[in-house]
């Protein structure tokens, strides 16, 4: 029978979820997981709080279970994320300085080292950008070691895995606006210095407040133009019904149209696992069974 990642397959994408470890015991869900998806992101189990509780001293045992799991069903690994703001510990959110840079290349060199050849693609960066029409950095405790750090976690994260694809990735980018463009200017200068990356993820939260904007296939363009892969790595829309379904074929068409764009990531698998459950936002209503959106996306990949 024709599944998510059946029809992404037959046109060289993939079709991902976010993966919450504490649910795999969940029949109806994991039955989901294992049979619709060919790529999985750790929702939570790779963030920093969760890897190093305490100071270099790390515990992988939930996001190895996703990753042996998905290893098993023959699925790739998105790694979520190695550098971010948000989701800290607390021994990392106090320090600053070259105290919490040292501590920052110990993190990302430490974990993409324990997933070294487990990884189709890092977000090694995620949201270091201010919402916004400035284009400006997030202040954050990372960004006030230094403007260099994203180039210093990109770096760490090359020389430990070698073979994963390095993203960076962000929200409030799907169309031309200061927040993307700055991306895009990080994108050129990162490939004017020689700083490897090789991807970038548009995480795609949509709701009304951030509707799918129309030159959301001219933006993942324009990132294609620049030679990186572009990757759809969070997407979820809220709504229901005939306007959730044609939103979600719409993501479907701009990916297929954008020959570097690898594939789409969901949020989760039902309703009720979202980050959002309320505005009902993923392919799967509550009890697992499949949505609008569900069928749309099917046949957005030309598959029935
Ligand atoms: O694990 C603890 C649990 O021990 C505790 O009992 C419970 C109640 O305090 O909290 C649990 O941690 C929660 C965690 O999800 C795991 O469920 C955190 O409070 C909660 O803040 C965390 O929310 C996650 C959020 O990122 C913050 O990290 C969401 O599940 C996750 O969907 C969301 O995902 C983010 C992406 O990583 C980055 N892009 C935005 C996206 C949506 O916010």
């Amino acid at each position: 029978a024709t599944t998510l990642g059946s029809a992404a397959a037959a046109k060289s994408k993939y079709f991902g979820t976010a993966v919450a470890a504490y649910k795999l015991s969940d029949t109806v869900y994991a039955g989901i997981l294992d049979r619709e998806f060919t790529m999985v992101t750790p929702e939570n189990e790779m963030k920093w709080d969760a890897t190093e509780p305490s100071q270099n001293s790390f515990s992988y045992s939930s996001a190895d279970t996703i990753v042996a799991r998905a290893k098993a069903n023959g699925q790739r690994v998105r790694g979520h994320a190695l550098a971010w703001h948000s989701q800290q510990p607390g021994w990392a959110s106090s320090l600053s300085g070259t105290a919490l840079r040292s501590a920052m290349v110990n993190h990302v060199t430490a974990v993409a080292t324990h997933y070294k050849g487990q990884i189709y693609a890092w977000d090694v960066v995620n949201e270091a950008f201010a919402d916004g029409s400035t284009g400006a950095r997030r202040d954050s405790n990372l960004q006030r070691t230094g403007n260099d750090w994203i180039e210093v976690a990109f770096k760490a994260a090359r020389a430990a895995d070698p073979a994963a694809k390095l993203c960076y990735n962000d929200y409030n980018t799907d169309g031309v606006n200061a927040k993307s463009t700055a991306v895009y200017n990080l994108v050129k200068d990162f490939q004017a210095r020689g700083v490897p990356i090789d991807c970038v993820g548009f995480q795609s939260h949509v709701n009304s407040a951030s509707p799918l904007p129309s030159d959301y296939q001219a933006n993942l363009q324009r990132f294609a133009d620049l030679g990186v892969e572009v990757q759809i790595t969070e997407l979820d829309i809220a709504g229901s019904g005939t306007a959730q379904a044609d939103s979600y074929a719409k993501v479907v068409q701009a990916c297929l149209a954008v020959s570097k764009c690898a594939g789409i990531t969901v949020w989760g698998i039902r309703d009720s696992d979202s980050w959002r459950a309320s505005d009902t936002p993923l392919l799967f209503d509550g009890n697992g069974n499949p949505k609008a959106a569900y069928t749309s996306v099917i046949s957005a990949f030309g598959a029935t």
